[in-house]
């Protein structure tokens, strides 16, 4: 079935990253999935969050890794992108899956470049243990080794590669790294990749998706295609 996922939360109506974003998604039930950003805070807790640095969507400074949770916690994560959202806080990841479980699969992206986050796979898993939610997500990463290292650490969790590009050997490196998914920015794929990808027993997302007419296009490709957009407004007449 075709899979409408709200990409940072339902982030065309809320800041990106915010419950606010995530709960307005989880309000409707044609969209069935929600990705979100994954970093960790300099003491160690998982946090949602885009950007390396805090410029963007707060009002701190300098890098997320290097502010504790109590720090982040302080910053205002929603008047950038209106003031009618002031007093937005960064979410933790606990405080998400709380809020899916049982409702909507979560897709988490693993933001890391090579040694910025030890024990991020680790404090991620934990997490989904304590809370019995590993079959309610998706854990997928540009860091292909890192999705090899989640696998390494759990046989069961759905874990999925992120691409940017059209690189050869798609399907043996997804072999490589006991991925499940591949999820691919859209305009590098093709009826006939998504096709073959999902005959060999993969899911597909295609990211990110903001235009009808593309929207309607990779719909038409595969019935089990998914679709991460900004605005799943655009896709719901669709489903
Ligand atoms: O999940 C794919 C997509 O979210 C990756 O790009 O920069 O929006 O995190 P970005
Ligand atoms: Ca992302």
């Amino acid at each position: 079935m075709n899979v409408c996922m709200a990409h940072r939360g339902w982030s065309g109506k809320a800041p990106e990253n915010s419950m606010t974003a995530i709960r307005l998604a989880l309000a409707e039930p044609a969209i069935r999935g929600i990705e979100v950003d994954v970093q960790l805070s300099r003491d160690g807790v998982p946090v949602l969050i885009h950007d390396f640095t805090l410029g963007r969507t707060t009002n701190g400074t300098g890098l997320v890794k290097d502010h504790t949770l109590e720090q982040l916690r302080s910053l205002d994560a929603g008047s950038w992108y209106n003031p009618k959202f002031a007093g937005e806080r960064i979410p933790t990841l606990e405080e998400a899956l709380l809020a899916a479980k049982g409702r909507c699969t979560l897709n988490l992206e693993l933001k890391a470049t090579s040694e910025m986050y030890p024990g991020l796979a680790e404090k991620v898993l934990e997490l989904l243990e304590r809370h019995a939610m590993k079959d309610q997500v998706y854990i997928t990463s540009f860091d292909h080794q890192l999705i090899r290292h989640v696998r390494s650490l759990d046989a069961d969790v759905q874990t999925g590669l992120i691409v940017f590009g059209r690189p050869v050997m798609l399907l043996e490196q997804l072999q490589a790294a006991g991925a499940n998914i591949l999820a691919m920015e859209y305009t590098y794929l093709n009826q006939e990749l998504v096709n073959t990808v999902i005959q060999e027993g993969f899911k597909v997302i295609a990211w990110t998706l903001d235009d009808p007419d593309a929207i309607r296009t990779v719909l038409s490709w595969h019935p089990d295609v998914q679709i991460c957009t900004n605005h799943p407004d655009l896709m719901l007449e669709y489903l």
